[in-house]
């Protein structure tokens, strides 16, 4: 199978599981990335069981709204029950890499909401030590070259993502060679750094459930298993 079709295949073993989660009232988060839009097409079948839906990028609330799923902002969610959303890289704690569609920011804020997080990935975002993919930092326009500093003081190369800006109206650094090996340590020590609105690192807000779709089919990976 090519990577699309098993991204394919995550999102709709993913379908399968919140289906019968689904009731009247259910506020779904939505992630942001080609996984997720394989899911967000799915879920048109299922769009008058739906409540609402939040979404982590006005990409894929564009992609909702077009199937008839209302978007609502987080505020006015109160809490979200399920976020289904990809991810770059993802180990055995469920600990991520998240951020390469730079929704990082948004995407940290609704994990953090959510009663349950559920990732779906092809098997190869499943790595025994986060960091060869470069870790997304958002940063505010400004601090740019400040931030550039720092991180190259921690270690890592940052590369400007040039030429893009976020949802939030902010840039992207992708850093290279950081050393992730304890990466709960690094997502605090980032969160330090005065400029950084975010890092990629999904550590204090791992996913719940991680379903990871290959040739044999989807399994589905819990914290402790
Ligand atoms: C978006 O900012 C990211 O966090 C995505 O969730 C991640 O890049 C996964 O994308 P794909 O599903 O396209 O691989």
């Amino acid at each position: 199978m090519t990577p699309d079709e098993l991204k394919q295949q995550a999102a709709e073993a993913a379908l399968r599981f919140i289906e019968p989660r689904l009731e009247r009232d259910t506020v779904l988060g939505i992630g942001t990335g080609s996984t997720v839009n394989h899911f967000i097409a799915a879920l048109g079948d299922l769009r008058n069981r739906i409540d609402a839906a939040v979404s982590s990028s006005e990409e894929s609330a564009r992609r909702l709204t077009a199937l008839g799923i209302s978007v609502i902002d987080l505020n006015a969610a109160g809490t979200v029950d399920l976020y289904i959303d990809g991810a770059d890289e993802a180990n055995r704690h469920l600990q991520l890499i998240k951020g390469g569609g730079g929704a990082l920011t948004r995407e940290k804020i609704i994990a953090a909401s959510a009663k349950e997080f559920i990732c779906i990935a092809d098997e190869s975002k499943l790595v025994p030590v986060l960091g060869k993919f470069p870790l997304p930092v958002e940063v505010i326009p400004m601090a740019r070259s400040h931030v550039a500093r720092k991180i190259s003081a921690m270690g890592g190369i940052p590369v400007y993502r040039d030429g893009f800006i976020t949802d939030n109206g902010n840039r992207i650094l992708d850093i290279h060679k950081l050393d992730l090996r304890d990466p709960r340590a690094m997502e605090a020590q980032l969160d330090q750094v005065t400029g950084i609105v975010c890092s990629g690192l999904f550590v204090r807000r791992p996913a719940d459930r991680l379903m990871l779709a290959g040739d044999d089919g989807v399994r589905t990976l819990l914290p402790n298993s």
